[in-house]
C-alpha cells in the first residue's frame, strides 16, 4: 500500500436490511469519488435488496457479510480498528437493537464493537417502528454512547405510507460524514453537544406590504444552515427556524420555515422552552410595514406614492436573554455591521444581553450569500475571539467551541 493510500480516510459504511439500501449506493460513490477508502460491511438481509456484485464494484473492496470469510484476516475485528469513521445507512431497527445490546452475530455487528472510531446510523424505517419506544430507548442508548443517531426524514415510505423514518438524503449524509471525519481528524471532542438541544434561527425574515410586496434583506441562511449542520454533527438534536432560505434541510435536523419577524419569535420561543442553547443567526427585520394591504397596491398616475410608515418588530434576541426561559440557557446573537465594526459590537453586546455576540462586517458584495465569513466573537466575560476569513462551517464550529464548555458550567 502506498503512502498516498495510507493517506486515505478509511470509512466502513454498514449497510442493514431495508429498502433504502439502494440509496446507500449513491452515499458510497460519493465517498470514493471524494477519496475515501470504503470497506462496505452489509448484513446478509441487505444483500436482498443489493447484492455483493454491486458493493464491491463501487467500493473496489470485497463486500462479506460473514466473519468466516478471510479468517486469517481476523476481519471481525480489524475492519472496525482501522477505521476513521463508521457509518450505518440504512440502519434498521433491528440493526439499532443490535448494536444497543452489544449483539455481534455478523461481520457488520462485530465490526460496530471493535470501532473506536465515530460512529454514524442513519436509520430508515417505518414510521411505528421509529416510533416505538424499543426503538426510542436503543436510539437513547447508542446517542448516550456517543454514537450520532439522525433523526430520520420525513416523507414517503416504502409502498403508499408517508411519515417520519424516511432515509435522509444521501447528499446530506454525506456531508455530515465529512464533517465528523474533519473533526475526528483534528483529535477534537466529536460528540461534544450529546443530550443537547439547540434551537438555530436562520435566513432573513420578510414583512408584507401587500400580497406581492415585502421589505426583506439579503441574508442567504448560509451562516445558520452551517451553525444547524455542525451542530447535528457534533450529536446535538437542532431546531433550525429558517426564514426565507433557499437551502437543503441538513441531515437530522428539524427545519421550521417562517416568514415574518412575528413567526420567527413564535417559533424560537416554542422550540427554546426546552433548549440548551439558542443562537440568533438570522437577519430579523427590525420594522414592519403598520398596514398590510390586502389587496395589491395600485400605482394611481395623478397622485405621489403614499409613504410607507413602519412600526417597531419585537427584539427576540434581547427578549431571550432577558427572560431566559429556561436555566443556564446559553444565548448567542450575530450583529452585522458595516462600519465602527467592533465599538457597535461591544455596545450591541451590552444592549441585548447575551453570552456571546458573532460581530461581522458586511456589505453589498461582503458576507451575504458567500460561503465565507469573517468574524470576531465578543463574550460578555469581556474575551474576544477572532475568527479568520475561512468556510462559515469553521465559524460555526467556533461558535459550539465557545458555546460547549459554557453548557457544561451550566450543566444542572
Ligand atoms: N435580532 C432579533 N430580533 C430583531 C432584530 C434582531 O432577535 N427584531 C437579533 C438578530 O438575529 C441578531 C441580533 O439581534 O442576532 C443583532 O441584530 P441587528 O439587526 O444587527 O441588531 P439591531 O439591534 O437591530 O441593531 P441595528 O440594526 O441598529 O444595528
Amino acid at each position: 500500500m502506498d503512502k498516498r493510500e495510507r493517506e486515505r480516510p478509511r470509512v466502513v459504511l454498514g449497510v442493514s436490511g431495508g429498502i433504502a439500501a439502494y440509496k446507500a449506493c449513491e452515499l458510497l460513490r460519493r465517498l470514493t469519488e471524494s477519496g475515501h477508502d470504503v470497506r462496505v460491511v452489509p448484513t446478509a438481509s441487505a444483500l436482498h435488496f443489493v447484492g455483493e456484485a454491486t458493493w464491491s464494484a463501487l467500493s473496489g473492496h470485497p463486500a462479506t457479510t460473514e466473519v468466516w470469510e478471510s479468517v486469517h484476516e481476523v476481519p471481525h475485528v480489524r475492519i472496525g480498528q482501522a477505521a476513521d469513521l463508521v457509518v450505518v445507512a440504512p440502519a434498521t431497527a433491528d440493526m439499532l437493537a443490535k448494536a444497543a445490546h452489544g449483539l455481534a452475530d455478523d461481520l457488520l455487528t462485530n465490526t460496530l464493537l471493535t470501532a473506536r472510531c465515530p460512529v454514524v446510523f442513519a436509520p430508515a424505517m417505518h414510521t411505528e417502528m421509529w416510533e416505538n419506544p424499543a426503538t426510542q430507548e436503543n436510539v437513547a442508548t447508542l446517542r448516550r454512547r456517543g454514537a450520532i443517531v439522525v433523526e430520520p426524514a420525513v416523507g414517503r415510505l416504502t409502498g403508499v405510507d408517508t411519515g417520519k423514518g424516511r432515509f435522509p438524503d444521501p447528499v446530506e449524509i454525506f456531508a455530515l460524514c465529512r464533517r465528523v471525519l474533519a473533526r475526528g481528524a483534528q483529535g477534537a471532542a466529536v460528540t461534544d453537544l450529546t443530550g443537547r438541544h439547540v434551537v438555530v434561527s436562520a435566513g432573513g425574515t420578510r414583512e408584507p406590504l401587500d400580497p406581492v410586496r415585502y421589505l426583506g434583506n439579503r441574508s442567504s441562511g448560509k451562516q445558520g444552515y452551517a451553525l444547524a449542520a455542525t451542530a447535528a454533527a457534533r450529536g446535538a438534536r437542532v431546531t433550525l427556524v429558517a426564514g426565507n432560505a433557499e437551502l437543503p434541510d441538513p441531515v437530522g435536523v428539524d427545519v421550521v420555515p417562517v416568514g415574518t419577524a412575528r413567526q420567527m419569535r413564535e417559533a424560537v420561543l416554542k422550540a427554546a422552552a426546552d433548549a440548551d442553547a439558542v443562537v440568533m443567526a438570522a437577519a430579523v427585520a427590525d420594522f414592519r410595514p403598520a398596514v398590510y394591504t390586502t389587496v395589491k397596491i395600485k400605482k394611481v398616475d395623478s397622485r405621489e406614492p403614499e409613504p410607507i410608515t413602519l412600526v417597531r418588530n419585537p427584539d427576540i434576541l434581547a427578549e431571550l436573554s432577558a427572560d431566559r426561559v429556561r436555566p443556564g440557557q446559553v444565548v448567542v446573537g450575530f450583529a452585522a455591521e458595516t462600519d465602527d465594526v467592533l465599538a457597535n459590537g461591544r455596545a450591541k453586546l451590552a444592549r441585548k444581553g447575551c453570552d456571546l455576540l458573532v460581530v461581522n462586517e458586511v456589505g453589498e458584495h461582503k458576507t451575504f450569500g458567500s460561503a465565507e465569513n469573517e468574524a470576531v466573537i465578543l463574550a460578555a466575560d469581556g474575551t474576544e475571539t477572532p475568527v479568520p476569513y475561512g468556510p462559515k462551517e469553521a465559524l460555526a464550529d467556533t461558535v459550539w467551541d465557545l458555546v460547549a464548555p459554557r453548557l457544561a458550567e451550566n450543566r444542572r
